[in-house]
């Protein structure tokens, strides 16, 4: 269905030089999609965009502003897209409180912008903004939050993605009600995914980035909230959510699909930050870790849960990869670079794609869930 759905569709991307983008970007072009991106150049050195060759799959790249609203406007009239991700972001909480007015405007009046360049399209095109599960209001330890939760947000972040959802649910009252479709064309959802891991990632303030430098330079690793519990899952999981439900907009107008999505990992898959940690050394052997928890630190929520249900029965999506496998591919993606860094990593990300593929099709029978078949080009 993926497949079918994807095949010669023009696909635009917005942060598609950061980690998800460009994992995005390698599954698109597998699946037979003509992709062009947007975004500033890729945030970090390394970084998956450069290491992967991403920039050779896309029919074109553009690096400009997301505020930019001439030049995305004009980039997305070129592309004219069937369908659009939106991606591009300052995806840090710690960074968010160094800058909060950078973080607001690039989050914020970014998503605005996007969804402006869309109304001004004048095109039919199914839409997908990429939030947070910490766009939610966090309720602590309580219920995993369902997507009627209210939304909220403690640091900048947390509330430039609640501002977020809130600007595209108005878009989408506004300009793109789902009654009206047949007039504008436009279908627009909103996904909500926790911490994601996965080969090339070097954000500074993340976790397996973290482990990942410490090894390559050879000291201990320093882990800021080792209590801390955090839903984890591999990159591939939220990314397989949003292709589901881009395909499921562009074949049918059914307005269920024009609302807020939760792809979060299962329960046992949410653990401690230390959990993780010794994970993660088992599986490589040599990193050492000390805890540097601070009163100081600046506030980070401990607990975010987030349920699937609505994405389970609708979508007939689920998590494939427990963590002890999201780690084993993460840690094995990251030796074979440092193994050979000047080798091209497009083809592990290939194979994790394609290893994540057949695991959906090994479960397909025993869920609702629909086949992904990929093809290289
Ligand atoms: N990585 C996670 O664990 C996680 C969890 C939940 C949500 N998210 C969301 O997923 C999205 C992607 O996150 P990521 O981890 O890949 O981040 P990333 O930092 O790796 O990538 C961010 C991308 O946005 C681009 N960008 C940043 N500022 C821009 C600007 N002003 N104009 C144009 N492009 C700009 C960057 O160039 C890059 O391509 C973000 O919206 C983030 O908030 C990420």
């Amino acid at each position: 269905m993926i497949t079918g759905s994807f095949k010669d569709r023009s696909v635009f991307i917005t942060g598609h030089t950061g980690f998800k983008g460009s994992w995005l970007t390698i599954w698109l072009h597998r699946l037979g999609a003509t992709v062009s991106g947007y975004s500033l150049p890729p945030p970090t050195t390394p970084s998956n965009f450069e290491a992967s060759f991403v920039r050779k799959l896309l029919l074109r790249h553009y690096d400009g502003d997301i505020r930019d609203c001439v030049q995305l406007h004009a980039a997305m009239r070129a592309c004219s897209p069937d369908v659009v991700f939106h991606l591009a972001a300052q995806p840090l909480v710690r960074q968010s409180y160094r800058d909060p007015l950078h973080t607001l405007g690039v989050n914020v009046m970014g998503t605005a912008s996007l969804l402006e360049a869309v109304r001004e399209l004048r095109h039919p095109c199914v839409v997908v903004v990429i939030t947070s599960d910490k766009c939610y209001e966090n309720n602590g330890p309580g219920e995993p939050h369902e997507e009627s939760d209210p939304l909220g947000g403690h640091d900048p972040y947390s509330a430039s993605k609640a501002a977020a959802e809130i600007i595209a649910a108005s878009y989408r009252q506004s300009f793109f009600p789902p009654d009206d479709l047949a007039r504008h064309g436009v279908k627009l959802a909103t996904v909500r995914a926790g911490n994601v891991i996965g080969g090339g990632d070097w954000a500074a303030d993340r976790i397996v980035p973290d482990m990942v430098r410490a090894l390559s330079s050879n000291t201990a690793v320093a882990v800021r909230n080792p209590s801390s519990v955090r839903p984890w899952q591999h990159v591939l999981e939220p990314l397989c959510g949003y292709l589901l439900l881009a395909s499921r907009m562009l074949a049918s107008d059914d307005p269920r699909w024009l609302s807020g999505w939760n792809f979060g990992p299962p329960a046992r898959a949410e653990v401690a930050v230390r959990e993780v940690v010794d994970l993660f050394c088992q599986r490589w052997g040599s990193v050492r870790w000390q805890d540097m928890s601070s009163v100081d630190a600046p506030y980070e929520d401990h607990m975010l849960r987030l349920s699937t249900q609505k994405a389970a029965k609708e979508l007939g999506w689920q998590s494939r990869w427990n963590l002890g496998k999201a780690i084993e591919r993460t840690c094995r993606w990251y030796q074979s670079f440092y193994a050979q860094p000047e080798r091209s990593t497009y083809e592990l990300c290939a194979e994790d794609i394609a290893d994540y593929e057949t695991s959906v099709s090994k479960k397909n029978g025993r869920s609702a869930h629909p086949p992904l078949h990929a093809h290289a080009r």
